[in-house]
Protein backbone atom coordinates (compact mmCIF):
# COMPACT_ATOMS: atom_id res chain seq x y z
CA UNK A 1 0.00 0.00 0.00
CA UNK A 2 1.61 3.49 -0.94
CA UNK A 3 0.02 6.68 0.68
CA UNK A 4 0.10 9.53 -2.19
CA UNK A 5 2.37 11.92 -0.44
CA UNK A 6 1.79 15.38 -2.00
CA UNK A 7 4.17 17.42 -0.81
CA UNK A 8 7.97 16.12 -1.25
CA UNK A 9 9.64 14.57 1.74
CA UNK A 10 12.46 16.39 1.38
CA UNK A 11 11.48 19.53 0.69
CA UNK A 12 12.54 22.91 2.62
CA UNK A 13 10.08 24.22 5.10
CA UNK A 14 9.20 20.75 7.03
CA UNK A 15 10.28 21.43 10.01
CA UNK A 16 7.32 21.40 11.84
CA UNK A 17 6.50 24.53 11.70
CA UNK A 18 3.55 26.55 10.88
CA UNK A 19 5.44 28.39 7.98
CA UNK A 20 3.23 29.36 4.26
CA UNK A 21 4.90 25.99 2.96
CA UNK A 22 2.99 23.71 4.87
CA UNK A 23 0.32 25.99 5.94
CA UNK A 24 -1.08 25.66 2.33
CA UNK A 25 -0.37 22.38 1.10
CA UNK A 26 -1.57 19.01 1.93
CA UNK A 27 0.42 16.99 4.48
CA UNK A 28 1.48 14.17 3.99
CA UNK A 29 1.46 11.16 6.43
CA UNK A 30 5.54 10.98 6.98
CA UNK A 31 4.96 15.54 7.51
CA UNK A 32 2.42 14.26 10.39
CA UNK A 33 4.72 12.31 12.46
CA UNK A 34 7.08 14.66 12.09
CA UNK A 35 4.64 17.80 13.50
CA UNK A 36 6.07 19.74 16.07
CA UNK A 37 3.73 20.37 19.35
CA UNK A 38 3.60 23.98 18.90
CA UNK A 39 2.20 23.44 15.08
CA UNK A 40 -0.29 21.28 15.73
CA UNK A 41 -1.62 23.63 18.56
CA UNK A 42 -1.53 26.17 15.75
CA UNK A 43 -3.98 23.84 14.04
CA UNK A 44 -5.99 22.73 16.28
CA UNK A 45 -6.95 27.05 17.23
CA UNK A 46 -7.15 26.96 13.27
CA UNK A 47 -8.74 23.92 12.26
CA UNK A 48 -10.04 21.48 15.06
CA UNK A 49 -11.63 23.45 17.96
CA UNK A 50 -9.64 26.52 19.93
CA UNK A 51 -11.61 25.52 23.10
CA UNK A 52 -9.96 22.13 23.50
CA UNK A 53 -6.67 23.80 22.45
CA UNK A 54 -7.48 26.23 25.38
CA UNK A 55 -7.94 23.56 28.13
CA UNK A 56 -4.87 21.01 26.61
CA UNK A 57 -2.53 24.00 26.91
CA UNK A 58 -3.78 25.18 30.61
CA UNK A 59 -2.01 21.64 31.59
CA UNK A 60 1.62 20.81 31.48
CA UNK A 61 1.01 18.21 29.34
CA UNK A 62 0.12 20.31 26.64
CA UNK A 63 3.46 21.23 26.07
CA UNK A 64 4.25 17.83 24.91
CA UNK A 65 3.57 14.94 22.50
CA UNK A 66 3.26 11.97 23.36
CA UNK A 67 5.32 9.51 20.86
CA UNK A 68 4.67 5.93 22.18
CA UNK A 69 2.79 3.87 24.80
CA UNK A 70 2.49 0.59 25.82
CA UNK A 71 0.53 -1.00 28.74
CA UNK A 72 0.30 1.50 31.86
CA UNK A 73 2.84 3.76 30.04
CA UNK A 74 2.92 6.79 27.83
CA UNK A 75 6.27 8.03 26.60
CA UNK A 76 5.88 11.50 25.33
CA UNK A 77 8.90 13.63 23.34
CA UNK A 78 9.94 15.71 26.38
CA UNK A 79 9.07 14.24 29.58
CA UNK A 80 9.61 10.99 28.54
CA UNK A 81 8.07 7.71 30.58
CA UNK A 82 4.39 8.82 32.18
CA UNK A 83 2.08 6.66 33.85
CA UNK A 84 -0.96 6.14 32.75
CA UNK A 85 -3.96 6.74 35.46
CA UNK A 86 -6.59 7.41 33.38
CA UNK A 87 -7.23 4.12 31.79
CA UNK A 88 -8.24 5.37 29.10
CA UNK A 89 -12.15 6.43 30.64
CA UNK A 90 -12.76 2.81 30.28
CA UNK A 91 -10.78 1.90 27.05
CA UNK A 92 -7.77 0.67 28.06
CA UNK A 93 -8.77 -2.24 31.10
CA UNK A 94 -6.15 -3.92 28.61
CA UNK A 95 -3.13 -1.34 28.75
CA UNK A 96 -2.18 0.22 25.32
CA UNK A 97 -1.17 -1.47 22.70
CA UNK A 98 -1.57 -5.01 24.35
CA UNK A 99 0.33 -7.71 22.10
CA UNK A 100 -2.67 -9.99 21.59
CA UNK A 101 -4.36 -6.75 20.32
CA UNK A 102 -1.88 -5.82 17.89
CA UNK A 103 -1.26 -9.43 16.30
CA UNK A 104 -5.25 -9.75 15.91
CA UNK A 105 -5.28 -6.64 13.87
CA UNK A 106 -2.43 -7.20 11.95
CA UNK A 107 -3.37 -10.67 11.05
CA UNK A 108 -6.54 -9.54 9.87
CA UNK A 109 -4.75 -7.01 7.54
CA UNK A 110 -1.94 -9.35 6.11
CA UNK A 111 -4.73 -12.16 5.03
CA UNK A 112 -6.53 -9.07 3.04
CA UNK A 113 -9.64 -9.45 4.93
CA UNK A 114 -12.66 -7.99 4.03
CA UNK A 115 -15.06 -5.85 6.15
CA UNK A 116 -17.20 -3.38 4.14
CA UNK A 117 -20.07 -4.92 2.57
CA UNK A 118 -23.05 -6.01 4.88
CA UNK A 119 -24.66 -8.09 2.02
CA UNK A 120 -22.62 -11.19 2.39
CA UNK A 121 -22.33 -13.28 6.16
CA UNK A 122 -19.58 -11.85 8.28
CA UNK A 123 -17.93 -14.15 10.49
CA UNK A 124 -16.93 -11.94 12.19
CA UNK A 125 -20.43 -9.95 13.24
CA UNK A 126 -21.21 -13.84 14.24
CA UNK A 127 -18.44 -14.79 15.65
CA UNK A 128 -18.90 -11.51 18.36
CA UNK A 129 -22.52 -12.09 18.59
CA UNK A 130 -22.28 -15.65 19.53
CA UNK A 131 -19.54 -14.70 22.28
CA UNK A 132 -21.46 -11.80 23.53
CA UNK A 133 -24.94 -14.18 24.08
CA UNK A 134 -22.47 -17.03 25.88
CA UNK A 135 -21.34 -14.90 27.92
CA UNK A 136 -24.49 -13.08 29.12
CA UNK A 137 -25.66 -17.24 29.35
CA UNK A 138 -27.96 -16.71 26.42
CA UNK A 139 -30.35 -14.46 28.54
CA UNK A 140 -28.98 -11.86 25.95
CA UNK A 141 -29.09 -13.06 22.53
CA UNK A 142 -29.18 -10.95 19.69
CA UNK A 143 -26.07 -8.11 19.15
CA UNK A 144 -25.75 -4.91 17.14
CA UNK A 145 -22.62 -3.45 16.55
CA UNK A 146 -21.75 0.18 16.18
CA UNK A 147 -18.76 3.15 16.95
CA UNK A 148 -20.03 5.22 19.92
CA UNK A 149 -21.91 4.34 23.23
CA UNK A 150 -24.06 6.97 22.49
CA UNK A 151 -24.85 4.90 19.55
CA UNK A 152 -25.53 1.72 21.13
CA UNK A 153 -27.81 3.61 23.61
CA UNK A 154 -30.01 4.78 20.76
CA UNK A 155 -30.10 1.64 18.85
CA UNK A 156 -31.21 0.03 22.43
CA UNK A 157 -33.89 2.92 22.51
CA UNK A 158 -35.13 2.53 19.16
CA UNK A 159 -35.28 -1.08 20.02
CA UNK A 160 -37.71 -0.58 22.93
CA UNK A 161 -39.77 1.58 21.39
CA UNK A 162 -40.41 -0.66 18.05
CA UNK A 163 -41.10 -3.41 20.07
CA UNK A 164 -43.98 -1.40 21.41
CA UNK A 165 -44.29 -0.54 17.69
CA UNK A 166 -44.11 2.85 18.50
CA UNK A 167 -47.74 2.83 20.73
CA UNK A 168 -46.19 4.25 24.11
CA UNK A 169 -44.00 7.69 23.78
CA UNK A 170 -42.35 8.04 26.79
CA UNK A 171 -38.67 7.04 28.76
CA UNK A 172 -37.63 7.15 32.23
CA UNK A 173 -34.18 7.71 32.97
CA UNK A 174 -31.77 8.92 36.01
CA UNK A 175 -31.70 12.82 36.29
CA UNK A 176 -27.87 12.22 36.69
CA UNK A 177 -27.24 9.56 34.08
CA UNK A 178 -24.41 10.10 31.74
CA UNK A 179 -25.72 8.05 28.29
CA UNK A 180 -23.88 10.37 25.90
CA UNK A 181 -24.23 13.66 23.30
CA UNK A 182 -25.96 12.89 20.42
CA UNK A 183 -29.28 14.44 20.38
CA UNK A 184 -31.08 10.88 21.60
CA UNK A 185 -28.72 10.21 24.30
CA UNK A 186 -28.26 13.46 24.91
CA UNK A 187 -31.86 13.84 25.85
CA UNK A 188 -32.06 11.50 28.75
CA UNK A 189 -28.35 12.38 30.46
CA UNK A 190 -29.51 13.85 32.90
CA UNK A 191 -25.60 15.25 34.07
CA UNK A 192 -24.40 18.11 33.88
CA UNK A 193 -21.64 17.79 31.72
CA UNK A 194 -24.03 18.74 28.87
CA UNK A 195 -25.45 22.12 30.18
CA UNK A 196 -26.72 23.20 26.69
CA UNK A 197 -30.26 22.75 25.87
CA UNK A 198 -30.08 20.91 22.09
CA UNK A 199 -33.25 19.52 20.37
CA UNK A 200 -34.33 16.43 22.33
CA UNK A 201 -36.34 13.67 21.70
CA UNK A 202 -40.23 13.62 22.92
CA UNK A 203 -41.49 11.73 26.45
CA UNK A 204 -38.42 11.59 28.70
CA UNK A 205 -38.99 12.06 32.33
CA UNK A 206 -36.28 11.85 35.00
CA UNK A 207 -36.54 9.80 38.19
CA UNK A 208 -34.00 9.91 40.88
CA UNK A 209 -30.81 7.81 41.12
CA UNK A 210 -31.37 4.77 43.59
CA UNK A 211 -34.99 6.22 44.31
CA UNK A 212 -37.57 3.78 43.45
CA UNK A 213 -40.03 5.75 44.94
CA UNK A 214 -39.94 8.92 42.57
CA UNK A 215 -39.44 6.17 39.70
CA UNK A 216 -43.05 4.38 40.94
CA UNK A 217 -44.36 7.61 40.97
CA UNK A 218 -43.64 8.13 36.92
CA UNK A 219 -44.86 4.64 36.43
CA UNK A 220 -48.10 5.47 38.05
CA UNK A 221 -48.59 8.95 36.41
CA UNK A 222 -47.71 7.43 32.60
CA UNK A 223 -50.68 5.00 32.19
CA UNK A 224 -53.82 5.52 29.86
CA UNK A 225 -57.32 5.21 30.49
CA UNK A 226 -57.58 1.76 30.72
CA UNK A 227 -54.42 1.69 33.05
CA UNK A 228 -52.19 0.32 30.36
CA UNK A 229 -48.19 1.65 30.91
CA UNK A 230 -47.49 4.44 28.40
CA UNK A 231 -44.03 3.49 29.41
CA UNK A 232 -41.21 1.96 26.51
CA UNK A 233 -38.20 1.71 28.90
CA UNK A 234 -36.67 2.38 31.53
CA UNK A 235 -33.00 3.01 31.34
CA UNK A 236 -29.94 3.27 34.23
CA UNK A 237 -26.89 2.80 34.79
CA UNK A 238 -25.90 0.03 37.32
CA UNK A 239 -22.98 2.02 38.41
CA UNK A 240 -23.25 5.90 37.61
CA UNK A 241 -19.47 6.74 36.75
CA UNK A 242 -20.35 10.62 36.51
CA UNK A 243 -21.40 10.10 40.52
CA UNK A 244 -19.13 7.05 41.86
CA UNK A 245 -22.33 5.70 42.74
CA UNK A 246 -23.59 2.12 42.53
CA UNK A 247 -27.34 1.51 41.90
CA UNK A 248 -28.33 -0.32 44.94
CA UNK A 249 -29.19 -4.22 44.59
CA UNK A 250 -32.53 -4.00 45.61
CA UNK A 251 -32.99 -0.59 43.46
CA UNK A 252 -31.95 -3.01 40.51
CA UNK A 253 -34.48 -5.58 41.39
CA UNK A 254 -37.40 -3.76 41.93
CA UNK A 255 -36.87 -2.18 38.74
CA UNK A 256 -36.85 -5.29 37.37
CA UNK A 257 -40.02 -6.46 38.80
CA UNK A 258 -41.58 -3.10 37.84
CA UNK A 259 -40.69 -3.72 34.39
CA UNK A 260 -41.87 -7.40 34.49
CA UNK A 261 -45.50 -6.04 35.75
CA UNK A 262 -45.96 -3.33 33.03
CA UNK A 263 -43.81 -5.02 29.77
CA UNK A 264 -41.34 -1.41 29.98
CA UNK A 265 -38.31 -2.29 28.37
CA UNK A 266 -35.00 -2.71 30.79
CA UNK A 267 -32.17 -1.09 29.10
CA UNK A 268 -28.88 -1.56 31.16
CA UNK A 269 -25.93 1.28 30.23
CA UNK A 270 -22.57 -0.82 30.91
CA UNK A 271 -20.90 1.66 28.76
CA UNK A 272 -18.37 2.36 31.18
CA UNK A 273 -18.70 0.39 33.88
CA UNK A 274 -18.53 -2.62 32.18
CA UNK A 275 -15.80 -5.74 31.38
CA UNK A 276 -14.71 -5.48 34.79
CA UNK A 277 -14.03 -1.38 35.22
CA UNK A 278 -16.21 -1.56 38.73
CA UNK A 279 -15.40 -5.26 39.42
CA UNK A 280 -17.59 -8.37 37.73
CA UNK A 281 -17.43 -8.83 34.43
CA UNK A 282 -21.07 -6.26 34.41
CA UNK A 283 -21.69 -4.27 37.52
CA UNK A 284 -25.52 -5.46 37.00
CA UNK A 285 -24.25 -9.57 37.53
CA UNK A 286 -23.84 -8.06 41.37
CA UNK A 287 -27.54 -8.36 41.43
CA UNK A 288 -28.51 -11.05 39.41
CA UNK A 289 -30.80 -9.88 37.64
CA UNK A 290 -30.73 -9.18 33.57
CA UNK A 291 -32.01 -5.97 31.56
CA UNK A 292 -34.13 -6.82 28.45
CA UNK A 293 -31.10 -4.63 26.41
CA UNK A 294 -27.51 -3.91 27.60
CA UNK A 295 -25.68 -1.41 25.78
CA UNK A 296 -21.74 -2.08 26.30
CA UNK A 297 -18.76 -0.02 24.60
CA UNK A 298 -15.30 1.18 25.67
CA UNK A 299 -12.92 -1.96 26.98
CA UNK A 300 -14.50 -4.29 24.30
CA UNK A 301 -12.50 -2.50 21.53
CA UNK A 302 -9.53 -3.33 23.22
CA UNK A 303 -8.26 0.12 23.56
CA UNK A 304 -7.52 0.05 19.57
CA UNK A 305 -11.38 -0.35 18.30
CA UNK A 306 -14.17 2.01 18.08
CA UNK A 307 -16.91 -0.66 18.77
CA UNK A 308 -19.69 -0.38 20.66
CA UNK A 309 -23.19 -2.60 20.89
CA UNK A 310 -26.37 -2.91 22.50
CA UNK A 311 -27.41 -6.55 22.85
CA UNK A 312 -31.23 -7.70 23.66
CA UNK A 313 -33.01 -10.52 24.26
CA UNK A 314 -34.25 -12.82 21.81
CA UNK A 315 -37.87 -11.79 22.12
CA UNK A 316 -37.31 -8.23 22.21
CA UNK A 317 -35.14 -8.05 19.31
CA UNK A 318 -37.77 -10.49 17.17
CA UNK A 319 -40.74 -8.65 18.26
CA UNK A 320 -38.49 -5.50 17.55
CA UNK A 321 -36.57 -6.41 13.95
CA UNK A 322 -37.85 -10.10 13.49
CA UNK A 323 -39.62 -9.12 9.67
CA UNK A 324 -37.76 -9.28 7.20
CA UNK A 325 -38.96 -6.02 6.28
CA UNK A 326 -37.99 -4.47 9.00
CA UNK A 327 -34.51 -6.09 8.80
CA UNK A 328 -32.77 -3.02 8.21
CA UNK A 329 -34.65 -0.17 10.24
CA UNK A 330 -31.64 0.10 12.03
CA UNK A 331 -28.76 0.03 10.37
CA UNK A 332 -24.73 2.09 10.23
CA UNK A 333 -22.14 2.39 7.38
CA UNK A 334 -19.29 1.34 9.86
CA UNK A 335 -21.67 -1.29 11.97
CA UNK A 336 -19.70 -4.35 12.65
CA UNK A 337 -16.76 -3.54 10.55
CA UNK A 338 -14.69 -6.99 10.66
CA UNK A 339 -11.35 -5.72 12.16
CA UNK A 340 -13.29 -4.04 15.23
CA UNK A 341 -15.10 -7.52 15.75
CA UNK A 342 -12.35 -8.95 15.57
CA UNK A 343 -9.97 -6.95 17.59
CA UNK A 344 -13.29 -7.51 20.20
CA UNK A 345 -13.62 -11.07 20.19
CA UNK A 346 -9.66 -10.92 21.05
CA UNK A 347 -10.24 -8.63 23.69
CA UNK A 348 -12.95 -10.13 25.51
CA UNK A 349 -10.61 -13.68 25.16
CA UNK A 350 -8.02 -12.12 26.65
CA UNK A 351 -9.46 -10.29 29.37
CA UNK A 352 -10.68 -14.02 30.14
CA UNK A 353 -7.26 -15.73 29.44
CA UNK A 354 -5.24 -13.15 31.29
CA UNK A 355 -7.96 -12.94 34.84
CA UNK A 356 -8.84 -9.50 34.58
CA UNK A 357 -11.82 -10.48 36.81
CA UNK A 358 -9.22 -11.44 39.46
CA UNK A 359 -6.70 -8.70 38.84
CA UNK A 360 -9.39 -6.34 39.26
CA UNK A 361 -10.37 -7.28 43.10
CA UNK A 362 -6.60 -7.45 44.16
CA UNK A 363 -5.99 -3.71 42.46
CA UNK A 364 -9.48 -2.50 44.07
CA UNK A 365 -7.77 -3.66 47.63
CA UNK A 366 -5.06 -2.14 46.83
CA UNK A 367 -6.56 1.14 45.87
CA UNK A 368 -9.18 0.98 48.68
CA UNK A 369 -6.18 0.58 51.44
CA UNK A 370 -4.09 3.41 49.82
CA UNK A 371 -7.18 5.91 49.78
CA UNK A 372 -8.31 5.13 53.32
CA UNK A 373 -4.63 5.68 54.31
CA UNK A 374 -4.30 8.95 52.22
CA UNK A 375 -7.44 10.37 53.88
CA UNK A 376 -6.46 9.18 57.41
CA UNK A 377 -2.98 10.95 57.17
CA UNK A 378 -4.57 14.21 55.45
CA UNK A 379 -7.95 14.75 56.52
CA UNK A 380 -7.21 18.59 55.97
CA UNK A 381 -6.94 17.99 51.99
CA UNK A 382 -9.40 14.82 51.58
CA UNK A 383 -12.63 15.56 51.57
CA UNK A 384 -13.74 11.90 50.63
CA UNK A 385 -12.82 9.46 48.05
CA UNK A 386 -15.58 6.83 45.97
CA UNK A 387 -15.33 3.66 43.33
CA UNK A 388 -15.12 0.41 42.82
CA UNK A 389 -13.05 -2.04 40.65
CA UNK A 390 -10.29 -0.34 39.21
CA UNK A 391 -12.20 2.97 38.85
CA UNK A 392 -11.62 5.24 42.27
CA UNK A 393 -11.73 9.38 42.21
CA UNK A 394 -10.47 11.14 45.52
CA UNK A 395 -11.79 14.83 46.67
CA UNK A 396 -9.15 17.30 47.03
CA UNK A 397 -9.58 20.74 48.78
CA UNK A 398 -7.10 22.72 49.76
CA UNK A 399 -8.32 26.32 49.29
CA UNK A 400 -10.39 27.40 52.13
CA UNK A 401 -13.75 28.23 51.93
CA UNK A 402 -12.68 32.16 52.21
CA UNK A 403 -11.12 32.28 49.30
CA UNK A 404 -13.24 30.32 47.55
CA UNK A 405 -15.26 34.03 46.93
CA UNK A 406 -12.44 35.52 45.09
CA UNK A 407 -13.44 33.39 41.98
CA UNK A 408 -16.78 35.99 41.45
CA UNK A 409 -14.07 38.79 40.64
CA UNK A 410 -12.76 37.45 37.93
CA UNK A 411 -13.86 38.73 34.39
CA UNK A 412 -14.01 34.92 33.08
CA UNK A 413 -17.65 33.57 32.53
CA UNK A 414 -16.82 30.04 33.84
CA UNK A 415 -15.56 30.88 37.34
CA UNK A 416 -19.14 31.98 38.35
CA UNK A 417 -20.07 28.25 38.44
CA UNK A 418 -21.16 26.61 41.56
CA UNK A 419 -17.93 23.86 41.44
CA UNK A 420 -15.03 26.58 39.89
CA UNK A 421 -13.16 26.40 43.06
CA UNK A 422 -13.34 22.35 43.20
CA UNK A 423 -12.68 21.73 39.65
CA UNK A 424 -9.74 24.24 39.36
CA UNK A 425 -8.38 22.33 42.41
CA UNK A 426 -9.16 19.36 41.03
CA UNK A 427 -7.13 20.19 37.43
CA UNK A 428 -4.55 21.40 38.99
CA UNK A 429 -3.56 18.72 41.30
CA UNK A 430 -4.14 16.83 37.84
CA UNK A 431 -1.46 19.02 36.74
CA UNK A 432 0.55 18.51 39.46
CA UNK A 433 0.75 14.77 39.18
CA UNK A 434 2.09 15.55 35.72
CA UNK A 435 4.72 17.61 36.50
CA UNK A 436 6.40 16.29 39.74
CA UNK A 437 5.31 12.89 39.97
CA UNK A 438 4.97 11.70 35.67
CA UNK A 439 1.28 10.32 36.64
CA UNK A 440 -1.18 11.57 34.03
CA UNK A 441 -4.69 11.46 35.08
CA UNK A 442 -7.90 13.50 34.83
CA UNK A 443 -11.03 14.90 37.00
CA UNK A 444 -14.87 14.66 36.64
CA UNK A 445 -18.24 14.78 38.72
CA UNK A 446 -21.15 16.16 39.19
CA UNK A 447 -22.16 17.10 42.56
CA UNK A 448 -18.86 16.54 43.46
CA UNK A 449 -15.90 16.96 41.89
CA UNK A 450 -13.33 13.97 41.70
CA UNK A 451 -9.14 13.35 40.50
CA UNK A 452 -9.42 10.10 39.01
CA UNK A 453 -7.87 7.15 38.95
CA UNK A 454 -8.62 4.35 37.08
CA UNK A 455 -5.48 2.57 35.89
CA UNK A 456 -5.33 -0.53 33.74
CA UNK A 457 -5.75 -4.02 34.66
CA UNK A 458 -3.14 -5.21 33.62
CA UNK A 459 -0.92 -2.55 35.93
CA UNK A 460 2.07 -4.79 37.80
CA UNK A 461 2.32 -4.73 41.32
CA UNK A 462 5.12 -2.84 41.31
CA UNK A 463 3.82 -0.34 39.35
CA UNK A 464 0.65 0.11 41.10
CA UNK A 465 2.47 0.47 44.41
CA UNK A 466 4.72 3.25 42.87
CA UNK A 467 1.31 5.22 41.71
CA UNK A 468 -0.37 4.64 44.98
CA UNK A 469 2.91 5.85 46.75
CA UNK A 470 3.18 9.47 44.60
CA UNK A 471 -0.34 10.03 45.19
CA UNK A 472 0.24 9.83 48.95
CA UNK A 473 3.26 12.28 48.48
CA UNK A 474 1.91 14.46 46.09
CA UNK A 475 -1.16 14.78 48.34
CA UNK A 476 1.37 15.57 51.39
CA UNK A 477 3.20 18.54 48.94
CA UNK A 478 0.13 20.11 47.19
CA UNK A 479 -0.51 23.35 48.71
CA UNK A 480 -2.97 26.66 47.98
CA UNK A 481 0.04 27.95 46.34
CA UNK A 482 0.42 25.92 43.70
CA UNK A 483 -3.47 26.47 42.91
CA UNK A 484 -2.60 30.31 43.51
CA UNK A 485 0.30 29.56 40.93
CA UNK A 486 -1.58 27.58 38.21
CA UNK A 487 -4.20 30.11 38.13
CA UNK A 488 -2.03 33.10 37.72
CA UNK A 489 -0.84 31.33 35.07
CA UNK A 490 -4.03 30.21 33.34
CA UNK A 491 -5.84 33.36 33.91
CA UNK A 492 -2.90 36.14 32.85
CA UNK A 493 -3.58 34.15 29.56
CA UNK A 494 -7.01 34.33 29.18
CA UNK A 495 -7.87 37.53 30.94
CA UNK A 496 -5.10 40.52 30.41
C1 LIG B 1 -22.28 5.35 30.90
C2 LIG B 1 -21.99 5.95 29.57
N1 LIG B 1 -22.92 5.85 28.60
C3 LIG B 1 -22.71 6.37 27.38
C4 LIG B 1 -21.53 6.99 27.08
C5 LIG B 1 -21.34 7.59 25.71
O1 LIG B 1 -20.33 6.95 25.03
P1 LIG B 1 -19.63 7.69 23.79
O2 LIG B 1 -18.84 8.82 24.36
O3 LIG B 1 -18.75 6.64 23.18
O4 LIG B 1 -20.70 8.14 22.89
C6 LIG B 1 -20.54 7.11 28.05
C7 LIG B 1 -19.28 7.79 27.76
O5 LIG B 1 -18.43 8.00 28.57
C8 LIG B 1 -20.77 6.58 29.33
O6 LIG B 1 -19.87 6.68 30.31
Amino acid sequence: MKYIAVVNYNSPGLSGKPDDKLQNKLISLDEMYRLDVETIREWYKEYVNPGVEDVIYSFSFGEDLVEEAEGAWMYFKKKGKVFDATGGMGVLTLGHNHPRILEARIKFQQARRMEVHKTVFSPYTAALSHNLSSLLNGKLQYSFFCNSGAEAVEGAIKTAYKYHNGKRKHILHSGSAYHGKLLGAGSITGSKEVHFKFPVIGGTHPFVYNSIDTLKQLVDQLRNGGGTSEIYAIIVEPFSVSTLTAAEDDFLKQLRTICDKDDIILIFDEIYSGWYKTGPLFYFLKSEIYPDILAISKALGGGKASISAFVSTSKVFKQAYGNTSDAFLHSTTYNGFGEECVTAIEAINTMLDENVAGRTTLIEKKIIGALENIQLKYPDKIIGWKGAGTLFGMQIKVVPDSLGKLAEILPVGYTRERLFISKLEAAVFCDYLFRHYSIYTFFGGQSEVFVLFSPAAIVSDDDLNAMLAKIDDAVARFSLIDVVDFAIRKFRKMVF
